[in-house]
């Protein structure tokens, strides 16, 4: 059945039409049942999800549960956990949950069980981090590793990368990260020329193993420039093994590249790209940047956002309310973009992580069954850390008319960090006082407006939605937590819509066109003549001018 022929989603278009009306403003309804309105949120031992600023009311929420269960939602996450097959046009399973369940939960695919592999992997990883933290892994020559290069893109760098940063306070043994992932060589360079080739370690992060940015460019050149740097002081094999891992679930490609198995750590198809922050891709970078038990502490904050997915009631599980309050705004009330906004400087980068996760997940044209949708499934995303995406796009969100509303979804964190607050001089308050000062009068605001009539340029018509996940403090544990609720999310956001939220042929298409015109390239830096009469005038006008190293004149 298609999203849009369920009886519920008959309903709630009737639903969607009755908020249009004036009473169903956000300040008014706020004044007509405070109460009704402040229930509009769950409270968990670790977060609250509150939803009581999104225009809907509790009704439309129930029937948007009545969505979820019509779509079969309670089934979905069954299967999922079950090990089924749900990404069914890869034919593969979804298991990246397993991941960051602990020893005793059970993940079968195929009629096999899965956790002894996911744990064999971690423990292997723990003893690795160890070893680089303790010094008993060394450079060729004998120095300490102080620095991990990831070299990887998408969805093996933005967790990883994401989380170095927003960690930053744990990375306490003197271990440092970086991370080169774009083709242009200008990310590698950077890089490079910051490192000493005697005590960095690469980790080359990468499912296929055949992604050229990482593989055939950032990779070999990273190795080049090793084998260059330290000639003559070790054989080449020794400053390979010591200076290079890789991370990958293809052992052959790996084994290829002159990385030995023993240096490679293993993950399996059952584990998407971009959701494999939980696997030996996050593991190998930040176990020996901010230490193993920390990894670990990520690890138990992601399965508890898998817990509250299974196992609460929908009205109180965050991740399905998350879910359904974006197909709401998107496919009811026509909004199709979403600003994610972390309260959290540490954090900004997140936006990039949840982008892809989102976009790449959900930005899809055909249902499970290869059927045309006609809605659209993904929000398009954007984002930047309050307070300064206050100073960048919510001008925008508090005067644009009706119809360019952005829904936002904000992230904060009540306490903050270790000791990292501070007093503003000559008041009583602090830094993350004026943080949280920020964040609740930015969604009050968008939320309940300001009538100005006779200056109409300083009027905010309000009525602009909004929801807030606040966790206690910010730690490896609740950073994580969040982004697996993300993750589940969109999961959700996939099974009621019926959508194949685990492959990404949009990217593979991109990939072949890129090959087609590199083969142009090599052919003529190879001083042989090329035949461009297939490409269109466009393309071919800047092909002939990167060949010549000169813009065409007029
Ligand atoms: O962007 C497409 C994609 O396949 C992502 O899903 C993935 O995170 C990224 O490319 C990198 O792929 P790989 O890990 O195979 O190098």
């Amino acid at each position: 059945m298609k999203m849009t022929d369920a009886v519920a989603f008959k309903k709630l278009k009737r639903q969607a039409a009755r908020m249009k009306h004036p009473d169903m403003h956000l300040k008014r309804m706020w004044e007509r049942n405070p109460q009704a309105r402040a229930n509009m949120c769950v409270q968990t031992d670790q977060a609250t999800f509150d939803y009581s600023y999104e225009n809907l009311t509790p009704q439309v929420m129930a029937t948007l549960i009545e969505l979820a269960v019509e779509m079969g939602l309670a089934q979905h996450i069954l299967a999922r956990f079950g090990g089924e097959i749900i990404n069914r046009t890869e034919g593969r399973a979804v298991g990246h949950h397993a991941l960051r369940a602990p020893t005793d939960a059970s993940f079968v695919v195929n009629g096999e069980e899965q956790m002894p592999l996911v744990h064999d992997v971690l423990d292997k990883l723990e003893h690795f981090s160890n070893n680089v933290i303790n010094g008993n892994w060394r450079g060729c020559t004998g120095k300490k590793i102080d620095k991990i290069v990831s070299i990887g893109i998408g969805g093996s760098k933005y967790g990883p990368e994401v989380l170095s940063i927003a960690l930053k306070d744990y990375a306490t043994n003197g271990i440092e990260s970086a991370f080169i992932s774009n083709v242009d060589p200008a990310n590698l360079d950077r890089v490079l020329n910051e490192l000493n080739p005697e005590t960095t370690l690469f980790v080359i992060e990468s499912k296929s193993f055949t992604t050229a940015e990482t593989v055939e460019s950032n990779a070999k050149s990273a190795r080049d420039w090793m084998l260059q740097k330290l000639n003559g002081k070790a054989p080449v094999a020794e400053i390979v093994s010591k200076h290079f891992v890789a991370v990958s679930t293809a052992t052959e490609l790996v084994t290829e590249f002159g990385i030995d198995h023993q240096n490679m750590f293993e993950f399996w198809n059952w584990v998407g790209g971009r959701v494999s922050l939980w696997s030996a891709i996050g593991g190998a970078v930040l176990g020996p940047v901010i230490g193993f038990d920390n990894f670990r502490d990520v690890l138990a904050g992601g399965h508890w956002a898998d817990q509250q997915y299974q196992t609460a009631p929908f009205d109180q599980n965050i991740s399905v309310l998350n879910a359904l309050t974006r197909i709401w705004n998107r496919t009811l009330l026509g909004r199709q973009n979403l600003a994610l906004v972390p309260y959290s400087y540490p954090l900004r980068d997140a936006v990039f992580l949840l982008t892809q996760l989102i976009m790449e997940s959900l930005g899809k044209g055909v249902d499970i069954n290869n059927k045309p949708i006609n809605f659209v499934p993904s929000s398009s995303s954007m984002g930047d850390a309050g307070s300064d995406a206050q100073h960048s796009f919510f001008q925008y969100l508090h005067q644009i008319p009706e119809k360019g509303i952005i829904p936002l979804e904000l992230l904060g964190f009540l306490n903050a960090s270790g000791a990292e607050d501070r007093i503003i001089q000559g008041r009583n308050i602090s830094h993350h006082d004026r943080l949280m000062a920020n964040l609740l009068a930015q969604r009050r605001a968008l939320a309940f407006g300001k009538e100005n009539l006779a200056e109409p340029h300083k009027h905010f018509p309000g009525n602009r939605p909004s929801s807030l996940t606040m966790f206690n403090e910010r730690t490896p544990f609740t950073i994580a937590a969040y982004i697996a609720l993300q993750e589940n999310t969109v999961d959700a956001e996939g099974a009621i819509q019926r959508v194949p939220a685990y492959d990404q042929e949009g990217v593979q298409e991109g990939k072949r066109g890129a090959k087609q015109l590199e083969a142009i390239f090599e052919v003529a830096n190879r001083g042989k003549p090329v035949d461009l009469s297939d490409l269109d005038l466009s393309t071919r006008r800047y092909v002939e001018a990167r060949l010549a190293r000169q813009l065409p004149t007029a």
